[in-house]
């Protein structure tokens, strides 16, 4: 990637979720090359320590569109990040997550596009695909979501799209497979696998598994998001809408990486959730120039780490 600091200094950007735990880590890499970056959050699921000091944070909410219009005015790049992103949590509140997940990236398409933005950086999910017939998981394949979070993201893709489209307002999604990495949130009932079994791990308390643990997954790093970010909205090859999966490429199951992780298991009753996700990343090498960098074992031993857990 060329960096050229001089041309970046000054230039807005808004990151929209950046108190979380992706849009964190794109914004310090943003303040590091040099933006001028403004954030927005509402701090629902976000925390405040997250947020880069030489950031200009703004805490709102992207349902209220008349108050992140006048944020978004004038930036040259917007990264969408916020959204209510548990998939146990959509089927318990789908008009909630809806109102956010749909409802304010539509606002932010809009602000996007009434403030003369020049591009729109919109995190998707692999949980657009849904259970498939077969592996990998390819753009090219008919979403099937399991989930109101899985419909959601996918209506935000096809939302991001049609603005370009319609308005041309330059779009590009990034559909993320399982993001790990530091400041992964390891609380609270709807935490993710890894952050989960990292607490309980440090707990000394057994790690719990849904299901025979069978399920596959692949988990790719923050790091590498970050990366794919920062090339999305630098390519000259995206902007039209298109989705690109960000995947580590290598899937591993549930039992795999309680062992990665150590300690003994008890087995819960499934979830609904698709059984395997494995990215097809090569259109991510093609349009951006991305691969991924980081192993899961790397990244495991970093957060073990992290957590204090000795092997
Ligand atoms: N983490 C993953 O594995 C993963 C995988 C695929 C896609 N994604 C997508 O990436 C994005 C970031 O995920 P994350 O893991 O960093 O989640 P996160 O919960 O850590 O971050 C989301 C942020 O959005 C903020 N937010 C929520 N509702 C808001 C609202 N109404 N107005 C303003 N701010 C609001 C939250 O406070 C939080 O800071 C999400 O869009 C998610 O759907 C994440």
């Amino acid at each position: 990637m060329t960096i050229n600091k001089k041309k970046e200094k000054g230039v807005k950007v808004v990151v929209i979720g950046g108190a979380g735990f992706i849009g964190s880590h794109v914004t310090d890499a943003l303040v590091t090359r040099g933006f001028n970056v403004h954030i927005i959050d509402n701090l629902s699921g976000g925390d405040k320590a997250n947020v880069n000091p030489k950031a200009v944070f703004h805490k709102a909410d992207i349902r209220n569109l008349e108050d992140i219009k006048p944020i978004i005015k004038g930036a040259d790049y917007v990264f969408h990040f916020a959204a209510l992103p548990r998939v146990q949590y959509s089927i318990e509140h789908p008009i909630e997550t809806n109102d956010v997940n749909v409802g304010g990236t539509l606002n932010v398409l809009i602000a996007a596009k009434e403030g003369g933005v020049k591009r729109v950086i919109y995190s998707a999910s692999s949980s657009a695909y849904g259970d498939q017939k077969t592996m990998p998981l390819t753009e090219t394949m008919i979403p099937n979501p399991k989930s109101p979070y899985g419909l959601q993201k996918y209506v935000g893709e096809l939302y991001a799209k049609v603005w370009s489209e319609v308005h041309g307002l330059e779009t590009v999604s990034l559909r993320y497979f399982n993001v790990y990495g530091p400041r992964l949130n390891p609380d609270g009932a709807y935490a993710l696998a890894i952050g989960k079994f990292l607490k309980q791990r440090k707990e000394g308390k057994p790690l719990t598994i849904w299901g025979d643990g069978t399920q596959t997954r692949d988990f790719t790093h923050v790091s590498d998001v970050v990366r794919a970010n920062l090339l999305a909205m630098e390519s000259t090859k995206v902007g039209k809408g298109e989705v690109v999966n960000i995947g580590a490429g290598r899937n591993f199951s549930v039992n795999q990486l309680a062992k990665l992780i150590g300690g003994k298991v008890v087995h819960e009753p499934p979830r609904i959730e698709p059984h395997d996700t494995l990215a097809d990343s090569s259109l991510a090498k093609k349009l951006l120039g991305w691969t991924p960098e980081v192993t899961l074992e790397e990244g495991i031993k970093e957060l073990k780490k992290e957590f204090g857990i000795k092997d």
